[in-house]
């Protein structure tokens, strides 16, 4: 071989080389970054396997807002109950505010560490399996499973997904299928459900001002505040949003309410704040006296008070009533 034969040898030698060690890297990063999509592993649910376990269940939910970033917040908030057991759904555009990209934004597998976050799930948790009869089917399991849903935040598709009645991701089939008349899903003993003992749907919308003033969105949160709201016997909760200076930069109205408001929502709901509950049945009981001596048989109780009677005649909880301190909040 002559010494430019040789040269060239080498050098396509090492350029093959090169590509060979280049191709390498580009598979490996490729399958490291498919591992990082990928969710954590949630075991198939069986709502029947947890009728007992005397746990209040909270279904929450997160859609393609900004404010999903809040979520790891709520969830921090809520691991001090030992009485709750949380499932959280996060749908394919929320899922993407949860990749570890900040300090605030954990990882799915780090969030899923929280404590009472009993199982993550994504849509394609459905078809992990192909389905056979006696499978269990996520979405109804979800909501057998669950005493109440959170959607925080609802994103402005959502909230059109929720109010059409279409039900194409999972957080949508599991609202859809909700058992909204209260007629299929049973009671679980020791477990007292808010709104005169219903399944309720809350859900706190999160969207650019320009989306929250589009006429399209009274149209759609009418359907869920008042044609569905449980003021009006319905099952649909609405935390409107407040006034401030969006992520994207606009100001106005539309953004998400603050996590804690959503906690002490989940909080109140479930009577898992154990000073507010004695508070609020305090108030009640004080109300009924008043009532007995002006001769009426009725209290005007708010809602939160006649659940929170509710859970305490269940739970055959005593109550010393502090007059003075019911005085004041009745003034
Ligand atoms: C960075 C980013 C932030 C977004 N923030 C919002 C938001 O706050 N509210 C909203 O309604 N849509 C927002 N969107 C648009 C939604 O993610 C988009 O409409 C998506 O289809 C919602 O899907 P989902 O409702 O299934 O989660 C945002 C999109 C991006 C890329």
């Amino acid at each position: 071989m002559t010494r430019l034969g040789a040269t060239f040898h080498t050098e396509l030698l090492l350029t093959c080389g090169l590509l060979l060690a280049c191709f390498t890297l580009l598979y490996f990063s490729r399958q490291v970054g498919k591992q990082k999509s990928q969710p954590p592993k949630s075991q198939p649910l069986k709502a029947a396997d947890h009728v007992n376990d005397g746990k209040y269940h909270l279904l929450l939910a997160a859609t393609g807002s900004v404010a999903t970033i809040k979520i790891p917040n709520i969830l921090t908030a809520l691991s001090k109950y030992d009485n709750l057991s949380i499932r959280l759904l996060l749908s394919e555009s929320a899922a993407k505010f949860l990749q570890a990209q900040s300090g605030e934004q954990p990882s799915l597998d780090q969030t899923a560490k929280i404590k009472n976050v009993d199982g993550i799930y994504r849509d394609a948790d459905e078809w992990r399996k192909p389905w056979v009869r006696g499978d269990p089917i996520l979405h109804i399991e979800l909501r057998r499973w669950a005493d109440m849903m959170v959607i925080a935040p609802l994103s402005a598709n959502s909230l059109a997904t929720l109010a059409l009645g279409l039900s194409d991701n999972l957080i949508s089939s599991a609202a859809r299928a909700w058992d909204t008349h209260n007629m299929i899903d049973l009671a679980r003993p020791g477990i007292t459900l808010p709104c005169g003992g219903k399944k309720v749907i809350i859900v706190a919308p999160a969207m650019n001002t320009a989306m929250w003033a589009h006429p399209v969105t009274s149209k759609h949160l009418d359907v869920l505040s008042r044609e569905w709201g449980v003021e009006y016997g319905g099952w649909f909760e609405v935390l409107w949003p407040i006034d401030k200076g969006l992520a994207c930069g606009d100001t106005g109205s539309g953004a998400m309410r603050e996590w804690k408001e959503i906690v002490a929502a989940i909080e109140t709901k479930f009577g898992l704040d154990q000073s507010r509950e004695e508070a609020l049945i305090q108030v009640a009981l004080v109300k009924i006296d008043r009532a007995r001596a002006r001769g009426s048989p009725m209290a005007d109780f708010t809602q939160e008070e006649a659940d929170a009677l509710r859970r305490m005649k269940a739970n055959e909880k005593r109550i010393k009533v502090d007059e003075t301190a019911v005085a004041k909040r009745l003034r």
